[in-house]
This record gives structure tokens, C-alpha cells and sequence, in this order.
């Protein structure tokens, strides 16, 4: 049997036969790969399998109170769903509190860079950032709670929410500074977390996204969509909402795209799409403090962006002190998708002056 099976095998039987022993395991999990084991080994998954041996004996024996951890473990465990995902694309598993993040984490660097995705999307839309740009930075992109592959907890979601996570991520991964990009609803959290947490963040990449509240109208019209959902179902809101994030070549030209992206709108459950309508329809302007944060800042737009337009952009360039603005041509809302090239470009520049700067 193949040693991974045998793994499985093990961790399985834990699953439905110590449950306690699960939630001791669970609370102490760490992922790999992870610094010092950027890969994994044959040699890691024998340790794995060891200890995973040594844990089940000590358990037996002792009983969960008594369990010495040091002496149980010649390495942390590793959560099994963490080696199922592995072979995709460096889909990783962490936890925080009761929480799974899902991420990737490719590329080396001192101050890794977190891509925050839009709503409905998950981690999914980075990919040919990841790609193009791994032999240059280290970077990680994570999926919200309740998007893409990170557990759907009870809780009502919001933008300080979705940016304590990201602190909490942070802490989690031991990094103590990043730089952070997001795209619309990631960059509402990237907004939030700056203004909070100045002393985190080294820059600030801000694409498709906007400093305001939702007006009175647009609350109300998120509101009837969730409604809407709810009633009837996510399938139309889902339908329009793709229809209104690409430019209209995107349809011609881009199809492939187009298909990835509404895969990912419609395998969410209803349920994140109507916590997350309400999460956006109660966030808070970020625009006052905007003229506070005084670290280097770039704004990319796509020029036909129709959710958030270029002049919101533009209103955002002028009150951070020294933000460039980039505008990204033939592309809608999700540019980074649409004009993968000319965004990396501008990000890759960006990221080269700023990272010699350091
Ligand atoms: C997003 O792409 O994150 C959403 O369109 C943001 C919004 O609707 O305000």
C-alpha cells in the first residue's frame, strides 16, 4: 500500500473511531508544505505516518488527558485533506479557531503578497497571477469564509469579519507584514484592514473596487435580491450578475473564462450568496481615511468596469497620497481576468520598484 493510503487509512479511523482524539489532532494541525518543508517529502509522510502511529498507541494507552504531545509527535500533524488537495494547484488547509481557510501559497519572498477575491468568486480567479508571477514573489490567495474551499460557518458575514479572518490568517502563517490585493469585495477588506491594521501591511493594490458605502437604492436593491434567492432560488442572480462583470468582448473572445468564472458563482450555496449580498449592503465607507494611509498604493480598473466604474477609481487615486492608477483596456469588472497580461504587467512593475525599496 502506498504510504499516503496507509495515511488515509489511519487518519480515517480516527475519524470514526476517537473523535476525541479528532478534535485534539484538529487542534493542533499545522499544513504543510510550510517553511521549512517546502515540499512534501517521502520522508515527511513516513514521519507522518509514525506519529500518526504513536498518537493512536499513546491514546490507547493513556487516554486523551495523558497525552505527552511532544513525546507522541517526531512531527505536528498534518491534516490529511490538506495531501487530498495538494496535487491542484498548492490547495492548502489551515485552521483558525473553528475555522478552515483554504489557500495557495506558491513563489518565495520575504513580504508575501494576499490576493483577496471578489464576491461571489473565490481564490480561483488569481490563478494566472500566481502563475505568471510565482518565480518572482511569494504568494498566497485565500478564499473568504464560506467561499471557494474554506468552511461555511454559521455566522453572519461583513467586511470586519472577512478582515479579522485575514489578521488572524496572518498570525496564523507568521506574517508579521504583506502586501495585499484585492479586487472589489476584497478590496472593501483590503481598505478595512489597511485603516485598522496599518502597521500590517507594506502596499496596498486596489483593482475594481471603491471607497463607498452602498447608496440607499442599491441597499434596497441587494436586498430585494436576497429576496429574491430566497424564494425563488440563486440561479437568476447568478445568470445577471456574470452578465454584468465581464466586458462585452469577454463574451466573444474569452469564453473559457466566462465558463471558469460561472462555475465557481454557481457552485456557491445559496446561503453565502445572500450572507454576503447583506455583508455588502451593510459595509462601511472607507473613503474618510483614505487620506490617512501612507503606504505605496496602485488602482487598477478595467475601462469598462460597469459595477465600479473608472471615476470611483479616480476618486480613490486623489486621496491616497501617491497612488498610481492604471486602467486596464477591453476590460470590465473582474480585469485580472479579462486582460490577464496588461494587469500582471502593471502589478509585476509596481512590485519590482517596491520590493527593491525595502
Ligand atoms: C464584487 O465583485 O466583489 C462585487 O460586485 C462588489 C459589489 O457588488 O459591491
Amino acid at each position: 500500500m502506498e504510504l499516503n493510503e496507509m495515511i488515509l487509512q489511519i487518519t480515517t479511523d480516527i475519524r470514526d473511531k476517537h473523535p476525541k482524539l479528532l478534535q485534539f489532532l484538529n487542534d493542533n494541525t499545522v499544513t504543510i508544505p510550510y517553511q521549512e518543508h517546502p515540499t512534501i517529502t517521502l520522508e515527511i509522510l513516513t514521519a507522518q505516518y509514525d506519529s500518526l502511529q504513536n498518537i493512536v498507541r499513546n491514546y490507547k494507552l493513556n487516554g486523551i488527558e495523558n497525552i505527552q504531545w511532544e513525546n507522541a509527535l517526531n512531527m505536528p500533524f498534518i491534516d490529511v485533506t490538506v495531501m487530498e488537495h495538494k496535487n491542484a494547484y498548492q490547495n492548502l488547509l489551515t485552521k483558525i479557531n473553528s475555522l478552515s481557510v483554504s489557500y495557495h501559497d506558491v513563489g518565495e519572498g520575504t513580504i508575501p503578497i494576499i490576493f483577496l477575491h471578489g464576491f461571489p468568486f473565490d481564490k480561483s480567479m488569481w490563478k494566472s497571477q500566481l502563475d505568471d508571477l510565482k518565480s518572482k514573489f511569494r504568494l498566497i490567495a485565500i478564499d473568504f469564509r464560506g467561499f471557494g474551499q474554506s468552511t461555511d460557518e454559521k455566522t453572519v458575514l461583513s467586511m470586519d469579519l472577512l478582515g479579522l479572518d485575514l489578521i488572524a490568517f496572518m498570525d496564523k502563517l507568521n506574517i508579521p507584514k504583506a502586501i495585499v490585493c484585492g479586487l472589489s469585495m476584497g478590496g472593501y477588506v483590503a481598505l478595512n484592514v489597511v485603516q485598522k491594521f496599518p502597521e500590517r501591511f507594506k502596499a496596498l493594490i486596489l483593482c475594481d473596487t471603491q471607497c463607498n458605502a452602498d447608496t440607499p437604492e442599491g441597499r434596497a436593491k441587494r436586498y430585494a435580491t436576497i429576496e429574491e434567492i430566497n424564494s425563488a432560488g440563486p440561479a437568476a442572480f447568478n445568470e445577471s450578475f456574470i452578465k454584468g462583470v465581464f466586458h462585452p468582448n469577454s463574451f466573444i473572445d474569452k469564453n473559457e473564462v466566462v465558463e471558469d468564472l460561472r462555475n465557481v458563482v454557481i457552485g456557491n450555496t445559496k446561503k453565502v450568496i445572500t450572507s454576503g449580498l447583506e455583508a455588502l449592503a451593510t459595509r462601511s465607507e472607507t473613503c474618510s481615511g483614505l487620506k490617512n494611509i501612507r503606504i505605496p498604493t496602485l488602482i487598477i480598473c478595467g475601462d469598462e468596469d460597469q459595477i465600479t466604474p473608472v471615476a470611483k477609481s479616480k476618486a480613490m487615486q486623489e486621496q491616497i497620497q501617491g497612488a498610481e492608477l492604471k486602467i486596464i483596456e477591453q476590460a470590465g469588472h473582474v480585469s485580472n481576468l479579462e486582460q490577464p497580461k496588461q494587469f500582471n504587467m502593471h502589478v509585476s512593475n509596481f512590485l519590482n520598484r517596491l520590493i527593491n525599496s525595502f
